[in-house]
Formats: structure tokens, sequence, C-alpha cells
């Protein structure tokens, strides 16, 4: 007995975690700064905490109301309505539910190259074939409607990435609308916005009014401090939005994590500090880190620092931890998320010694 032929899927490579990181260096996790998978380095929204601690009195019992009361939160934010909101297992659940709902056998998808490399699992998952668009370093990763004009040819899905990962670049709304424009009216383009809170420009949510092709991810797992309860979503439009229910996994969005997810939207003071700080800290390493640096829309910024992944070794061996972006495609990169101000300078300190 085998599995099916997974040659052609590739395990995603997360940031090295805090404990396994401090277990290998035998130091205590506190000393270890951590900065390798653009978390929230003020950890979850507190309102958030104790929704959790409340709702775990209840969690026998299969997830009744809180999905509900979720779509109908973020539905008001937004704009739409509770259908357009496709609740997920983390930003992730939701770019396969979209997978399993548009794509057939065969289809081609177009993905950002370099980019966040769960576009591919999922396409591949759902039987689809991965080909890329270029996003050019020599062009500092700039992000417009030529980059995907150079590969399209009636693409069932073109994936957008803004904030990008890992260039830290964005695709004004402009283009956005221009790239829908210019594709099929069966291609769906599919922006990521799982930094969106870290930019002021406005989300492409807004184009679902007029549009039926576009479609928005965002999460619960940057900003709101969420990782790890696994909460994201996307919001389709209004004219194909009853298809989440064809497809959606039963009860993939958790009690808990719906129920932290309410409550952190609440916590809006926590969302503003988060945001201030990163915006703080990017200007900080673009100023202080002795190298290039890219980015300035996400909690992150791309360090083109000569050998990524001997920087990202020594930097972790000083208790540093940063994201080698040697999987993106990027060896001569490391991407360092933006932490509380004094871990954001001590990293500095750590990665100018050691570039
Ligand atoms: C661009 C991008 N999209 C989506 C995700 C997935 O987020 P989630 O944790 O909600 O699954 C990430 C996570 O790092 C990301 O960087």
């Amino acid at each position: 007995m085998e599995p099916r032929d997974l040659s052609a899927h590739v395990a995603y490579q997360a940031g090295r975690g805090v404990e396994e990181v401090a277990r290998e260096l035998g130091l205590d996790r506190e000393e270890l700064v951590k900065l390798s998978s653009n978390e929230n380095p003020f950890g979850p929204a507190p309102k958030a905490v104790e929704a959790i601690r409340e709702t775990a009195e209840t969690v026998h019992a299969y997830p009744k109301a809180a999905a509900t009361d979720l779509r109908e939160r973020l539905a008001e934010e937004w704009g739409v309505t509770p259908a357009q909101i496709w609740l997920g297992n983390g930003a992730d659940g939701a770019l396969d539910y979209l997978a399993r709902a548009m794509l057939r056998p065969d289809d081609r998808v177009l993905v950002p190259a370099p980019g966040f490399s769960y576009y591919d699992m999922s396409v591949r998952y759902h039987h689809g074939v991965v080909e890329e668009y270029p996003v050019r370093k020599s062009e500092n990763f700039a992000q417009n409607p030529e980059m995907v004009r150079s590969a399209y040819d009636g693409h069932r899905i073109v994936y957008l990435t803004s904030p990008h990962n890992p260039t830290g670049s964005e695709i004004p709304l402009s283009d956005v609308e221009t790239i829908a424009e210019e594709t099929d009216e069966e291609t769906l383009v599919l922006v990521d916005e799982a930094y969106g809170e870290y930019t002021d420009r406005p989300s492409a949510v807004g184009l679902l009014a007029d549009r039926e092709d576009v479609a928005v991810l965002r999460t619960f797992s940057k900003a709101y401090g969420l990782a790890g309860a696994r909460i994201g979503y996307a919001v389709v439009p209004e004219a194909w939005a009853d298809a989440y229910a064809r497809v959606n996994t039963p009860f993939a969005a958790s009690e808990l994590a719906c129920r932290a997810g309410l409550a952190a939207l609440d916590d809006r003071a926590h969302v503003e500090r988060a945001v201030e700080t990163a915006r703080w800290a990017r200007e900080f390493m673009a100023d202080h880190l002795d190298c290039r640096t890219f980015g300035g829309a996400g909690n992150f910024l791309l360090c083109e620092v000569g050998d990524g992944t001997a920087v990202a070794e020594a930097a972790k061996r000083e208790g540093v931890i940063v994201r080698d972006t040697t999987s993106f495609g990027l060896p001569e990169c490391v991407r360092v998320t933006c932490g509380t101000r004094e871990g954001t300078r001590r990293a500095v300190e750590v990665l100018n010694e050691v570039i």
C-alpha cells in the first residue's frame, strides 16, 4: 500500500519554533527573540485569551453559533453579507476552500515567484497545475499588471499578495482592478491580504461590490496574534458565495478559534499597538541594518545579507531567530519579523555583528 504519487508535492517549511531552537541551543525560550514567522510579538489579544478560557468549559460540544457570529461580525466590518465570509482553519484553510470551489483537474493557476508556498501546495492537492509570474528583485520587487501580463494565458486563478511575503511590496488597488479587467471572466483574481492591517492602503474587498472575479484573503494570525488558534477567511463575491456550504470541512473553524477571533476584533488597542510597533520596527531596521533591505508594508523586512543560511544560523546561535529565505528562492536574504522595540534592537545588533 502506498499513497498516490506525491513527488510533485513539497513539504511546507515553517520558520523554526522557539521551543525547538531553545532545546537545540540549551537555552531558555525567554532568552530567544523569535522573528522568523511574522507573528505578533505582543502575543494574542488579551480579550481573545479570556474568550478562549471561557470557551474551554464547553468544548465537548460541536461548534454551533460561534462561526455564525463571527461571519456576521466580519460581514458587518466589511460591508458584505455573512455568506460572503468563508471561514477556514487559518487563511491556509480558506485557500483550500477556494481551490476546492474553483479548480477542475489540470486547471492552471499563476502564483508569484518568489511567493508564499502554500498557494502551490493547495493547488497541487486539488489537482491543479502551478505556473509562475515573476516579482523581480531587479525592479525592487515592484508589483504591477505587467508581471501578470507577462505570464498570463487564461489561468483559472491568479494569486496576488499585498503586502507581499517575503518582499513586503504592495500592489495598488487600481492595478488589481486592471489585472481583473485584463484577465478572462472565468479567471479568479485572489488577493491575499494576510498582512493587510499593517498598511494604510485600501483593501481589495472594495472591488467585490462590482466584480464577481475577485476574492480577498485575510487572517487573524498576524496583527491579531492568533496564529496558534488557526482562524482566517476569504471574502468572496456574492454571486457564488453559496459554494462554501458545498466545499467546507464540517466544523473546521473551531469554537475556540471563532470566539477568540470575535474577542480579538473588540481588542482594537492590541491591534493598534502591533501595527504601530511594526511601523517603528520597519523604519528602525531599514535605518540601522548594515545591509540592503526591501519592503515596508508588512510586519517584516527582507534583508539582503549575502548568505542567508549562514547569517540565520549565526544569528540563531546568538539567540535571534530569523527566516532564511532560501526556500523562497532568495538564498542571499533573510526575512526579519518586526519585534517589540527591545527585540528589534537586539536583532539589529546581532545581525550587524554576523553579516
Ligand atoms: C502571505 C500569507 N498568506 C497566508 C498566510 C497563512 O496564514 P494563516 O496562519 O492564517 O494560515 C501566511 C502566513 O504566514 C502568509 O504569509
